[in-house]
Parts: C-alpha cells; structure tokens; sequence
C-alpha cells in the first residue's frame, strides 16, 4: 500500500473492504467486548479500550497517510496532546513553540506542570534559540507549524537535526496543514500529532486526535496510554474520520486555492494589519513555506485594532460563521483572544502577539468569489 500515491491512499489505506462481509466501507464495530478463542487467547482484540477493529482501520490510515508506522486515536487533539506527554517523568524537561494553540498551553501550565516536568516555551521559528534551549533533561521538543493563530513556521528539518544531535525527539502538531500539505516525518520529525477535529474530519461533526509514531517504542508507549488512561476515539467518530479522509485530497485542493483569493484580497485591504498568511510575499517565512509545505492552507490571522472593531466585522459577515474550530467545509471566523486563546492571561497573549483586535479565519470550500465579496462586505462594518 505505501508505495501508492497519497490520493490512493486517502481512499484505501486502512479503508480495505470488509473481508467478512465485502462491505466497501469499514464497519462500524461498536461492541465494548469480543468473545476470547480460550485463556489468553483471541482473536486480534479483547476490549474496546485497548483496541478496536474499526479503530485499527482509522490507526492504519493515518500511519500511512503521515509515513509513520504506527497510529494512535484519540478522544480529541487534546487527548492525544496528553498522551504525548503522559510517559515524561518528573524532571524532564519539555520544548514548545511559544505561540501555541492555547489548549497545549493551558494543558502544560495548568496540569502537566504539576507532575513536575519543566516547561519551556521557545521560539522555535529561531534555530539558535532551540539550540540553546535543550539541555541534558530535554526529552521531548514539541512544535506546532505554521502556529495557531500566527502563522509563525519553524523549519521542521533544521529543528529535528538540532534536537537529534542532543538525543531530544521532535513532535509537530501538524493540525492546520493535515498530511495533504506537509509531511513532518519526512522532514525529519519523530512523531506527528492531530486533531483530527479540523482537517481530517473536514466536517465539523466530531472531535478527534491522533499520534503517528516512527519507532517500535512509540507504538507501544502510545498504545500503553490508549488502553491504561482510556481516552480513546470511539468507533462512530473513527469512521467519520475515515470517511473525511477519502476526500482530504480533494477538500485541501479547494482549501488551498480559496485560501490563497482571500489572503490576496485582503492583502489589498487598508483597514487590516499584520495580514498572517504564509502564501503571501509579505510573510516573513514564505521561503520556509513554500520548502517544507506543498501548498499554503486555508488559515490566516489579521489585527482590525481594536476589539470593537473585530466585534463588528464579526457580526457583519454573511457567510463566515463567528464560531471557534477550523478545517471544516464552512468558513469561520473567530475572535482569538476570547476564544482559542482565552485560556492564556493578557500578559501571555500580549507576549505572543495575540491582540485584541486579531481575528482568525478557516477558509472553507465555498465559492471563492462569494468568500470574497463577504469579507469586502464586513469590512465596510469596520
Ligand atoms: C493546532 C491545534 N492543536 C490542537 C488542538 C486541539 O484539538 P481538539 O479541539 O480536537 O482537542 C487544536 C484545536 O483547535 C488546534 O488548533
């Protein structure tokens, strides 16, 4: 199956008919039990939480779709952002991107940094801060590229090379790229992480997460967390995942192009500020964009000044939903201050640069043109 190209993967890699039955789509296996072969035996799997056959099918897809060897679902991106960090012991010490998804940050600030393990937040887009920043109780270097909502990028091979010299493993949360658009394992990284809520899902109709692992001792550590703290993906919400996946291709094509209109309009627009887009020539890494991704995404950030104004335009878009989430076939616009960053305090956010009057948008799959003249329409509300 991997030597298949990635469109031909999306559609059968894991998603091999039913071999019982035929059934072109995987079954939606829901029992929590399966009946043992005798003592110590089965047939591939006991209980649910340690494994599930249309779980495998979705783990399966998702290895191959990244080019790692093994997948792991999970209840949501956070759950599998846990999991990630579930096995560091007291006195490791963790690497993040200092402009993070504020769901990573409240998970370190507020409970993982209690068992003990040292928390750094680092600027990942600059090599020599990375370099200086690991030291010899560094186990894990996570980064999150482009980031949410900056579009800040750090190069994934040049930060791997640095961390594997130091012995430190590299995780990327490859959420708003989705394997159709960057492949971290390929360039170098360890593990790569998912929400599978956005992108892979592509629907807005289930959360999800996922690990994919390029070492036997992934596989098991992973799989020791699934089934020892329970916060898997059940099997309704793996099959969403598995059908979003078949068009992830196709959906990414429109995301791509859609995104791009409207980053190019807005880069026309006076009324906004610090335009985030990687696509665009202004992007401070737009070199580093177009190296390690194959295509710019549908996210990007913008500041309106103040939060009034933001309020404003968010109020006036037509098509445009005001809802927090991304990567699904709607567009959305979201206030990220008071929504994926609510969790961080006004010094946090300031530190960052997530401003009151920055708002974010996913692109959809809709007409460019109608996206568009909405965005046109709502800043005249500005
Ligand atoms: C980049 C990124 N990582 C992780 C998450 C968390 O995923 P979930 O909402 O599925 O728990 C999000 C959610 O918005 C995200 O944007």
């Amino acid at each position: 199956m991997s030597d298949y190209k990635y469109s031909t993967l999306a559609v059968h890699a894991g998603q091999e008919p039913d071999p019982v039955t035929g059934a072109v789509n995987v079954p939606i296996y829901l029992s929590s039990t399966v009946e043992l072969t005798g003592i110590g035996t089965d047939k591939g799997w006991d209980y649910s939480r340690a494994g599930n056959p249309t779980r495998d099918r979705l783990e399966a897809s998702l290895a191959a779709l990244e080019g790692g060897t093994s997948g792991h679902a999970f209840a949501s991106g956070m759950a599998a952002i846990y999991a990630l960090v579930a096995t560091l012991h007291a006195g490791d010490h963790l690497i993040c991107s200092h402009n993070v998804y504020g769901g990573t940050a409240r998970l370190f600030n507020l409970i993982v940094r209690h068992y003990g393990i040292e928390i750094e937040y680092v600027d990942t887009g600059s090599l020599d801060a990375v370099g200086a920043a690991i030291k010899a109780t560094t186990k894990l270097l996570h980064i999150e590229t482009p980031t949410n909502p900056l579009m800040a990028l750090t190069d994934i091979a040049a930060v791997s090379r640095i961390a594997h010299a130091k012995g430190v493993e590299v995780s990327v949360d490859n959420t708003f790229m989705s394997p159709a658009l960057q492949s971290p394992l390929a360039l170098g990284a360890d593990i790569v992480m998912h929400s599978t809520t956005k992108f892979l899902n592509g629907h807005s109709d289930g959360l999800g997460g996922a690990l994919i692992g390029t070492k036997p001792e992934h596989k098991e550590r992973f799989w020791l967390v699934q089934k020892a703290a329970g916060g898997i993906l059940s099997p309704f919400e793996c099959y969403l995942v598995l059908r979003g996946i078949k068009t992830l291709p196709l959906r990414m094509k429109q995301h791509d192009e859609n995104g791009r209109a409207v980053a190019e309009f807005l880069a026309t627009q006076t009324k906004l500020k610090r335009l985030a887009y990687p696509g665009l020539k202004s992007h401070p890494q737009h070199e580093l964009a177009k190296k390690q991704q194959r295509g710019f995404g549908s996210m990007l950030s913008f500041d309106l000044g103040t939060r009034e104004k933001a309020g404003r335009f968010l109020s006036a878009l037509k098509l445009f939903l005001n809802a927090e989430s991304l990567g699904g076939v709607e567009s959305l616009a979201s206030h990220s201050a008071t929504t994926t960053h609510a969790a961080l305090s006004d010094e946090d956010r300031a530190k960052v640069g997530i401003t009151e009057g920055l708002v974010r948008l996913s692109v959809g799959i809709e007409d460019k043109d109608d996206l568009v003249a909405d965005l046109e329409q709502a800043l005249k509300a500005v």
